[in-house]
């Protein structure tokens, strides 16, 4: 019998989606295309499975369900009531449409979005009391209307773990990009002197280990008919199998008590506390400076960024201190810094270049990366 396929498009935050087509290919679908905001992959009921379970950059997962061409009100709502949402959808479920609409004769995107609500209300039924959530989009670019549905709920960067946090947490997508663009190679040790709430430890033990980024969380999907128990199972289990069972030295250290007792709560949730090793000190202090590890591995942090402390002078002398401490260090060292400003990058080590720049919440964000020099 011919495999059904499924057309999803994994979002991602800018500027990463090369990044995120690579994670895509190693789980093997029948395509998969790099697009401005993300990879639209085609591939079976398994993938779908897989991209939520497996994937560690993407932000939103959205199964595409149907495109026609839309130019009339009363149309959409009697074609959505065509479509078999009983197929991809929970009876009952409590949908919500979101409705976006550019150069076409459709525009008002309240009144798209409740024509094609009515549609999908005719195959699923009046939402009942405590029913799934989910979300629908509704896109109408040049007269065609996209119908897709939010596979994820919840953003994908939400492992599941980070339930205590310090000041400014980095993303848990973009603690992953910044660690695969700095180059470190997942075998050697990492530090990050700067750890907060412990973010780019955790990913790293993850991305060394090989944990699947989903494998604590719940998906909007698992309470549909597209979701197979038995299949997420033996995927969660395989992959689980496949896990290294310990990652390289992951040296983390904050000067704030809170941050460390952050990370460690939640390294303990993410299981990978036997993997790191948290300590309350000042940079000066920070032990994978002071006593680093060998061999030579990568540095990848996220210093404060001062937005709201009145101009960058202030934070001038960290960055220069972190660069004194780095040209300490024995050997040649991978670096990887997250900065909001790029003229930081040489107060800390001449030639570091851009290796990815991107944006969270409206703010720019570079990653610079390069080695230390011995
Ligand atoms: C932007 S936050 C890091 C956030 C972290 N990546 C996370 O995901 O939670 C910067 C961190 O640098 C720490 N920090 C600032 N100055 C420091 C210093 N001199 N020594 C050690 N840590 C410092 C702060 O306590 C803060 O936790």
């Amino acid at each position: 019998m011919m495999q059904k396929h499924y057309d999803l498009f994994l979002a991602c935050a800018p500027g990463l989606e090369p990044l995120l087509h690579d994670e895509v290919l190693a789980l093997r679908p029948v395509s998969a295309v790099a697009e401005p905001g993300g990879v639209a992959v085609r591939g079976g009921l398994d993938l779908l499975h897989r991209v939520h379970l497996e994937l560690g950059l993407a932000l939103r997962a959205q199964l595409t369900v149907d495109r026609s061409a839309a130019t009339r009100l009363d149309h959409l709502a009697t074609h959505a009531a065509t479509l078999p949402w009983h197929a991809w959808l929970p009876v009952g479920a409590n949908v919500t449409v979101r409705a976006h609409a550019r150069g076409s004769r459709l525009y008002h995107t309240g009144a798209i979005a409740e024509r094609v609500a009515a549609g999908i209300a005719v195959r699923l039924g009046p939402p009942r009391a405590g029913g799934s959530e989910q979300t629908v989009y509704a896109r109408i670019v040049d007269d065609h209307c996209a119908l897709s549905i939010d596979t994820g709920g919840e953003p994908l960067h939400r492992r599941g773990y980070r339930q205590a946090t310090a000041k400014a947490p980095l993303r848990e997508d973009l603690a992953r990009a910044a660690l695969i663009a700095s180059g470190w190679d997942r075998k050697t040790p990492l530090v990050d002197p700067m750890c907060g709430s412990g973010t780019i430890a955790i990913e790293g033990a993850w991305l060394a280990r090989g944990i699947p980024p989903g494998h604590l969380r719940r998906f909007a999907f698992m309470d549909g008919p597209l979701f197979d128990p038995e299949r997420w199972r033996l995927a969660r289990e395989r992959a689980l199998d496949k896990a290294l069972p310990a990652a390289p030295p992951i040296l983390a250290s904050d000067r704030d008590a809170g941050a460390i007792a952050a990370a460690n709560a939640n390294a303990a949730r993410a299981g990978v506390t036997a993997d790191l090793d948290c300590a309350c000190a000042a940079l000066g202090h920070a032990p994978g400076l002071r006593r680093p590890p060998s061999p030579p591995g990568a540095v990848v942090t996220n210093p404060p960024w001062g937005r709201r402390l009145g101009g960058k002078q202030p934070l001038r002398p960290l960055y220069q201190s972190l660069g004194t401490r780095l040209k300490e260090l024995p050997g040649r060292w991978r670096v990887g810094l997250v900065l909001a400003d790029p003229d930081f990058a040489r107060d800390v080590v001449p030639g570091l270049k851009s290796a990815l720049m991107t944006d969270a919440g409206g703010t720019k964000i570079y990653l610079f990366a390069g080695t230390t020099r011995r």
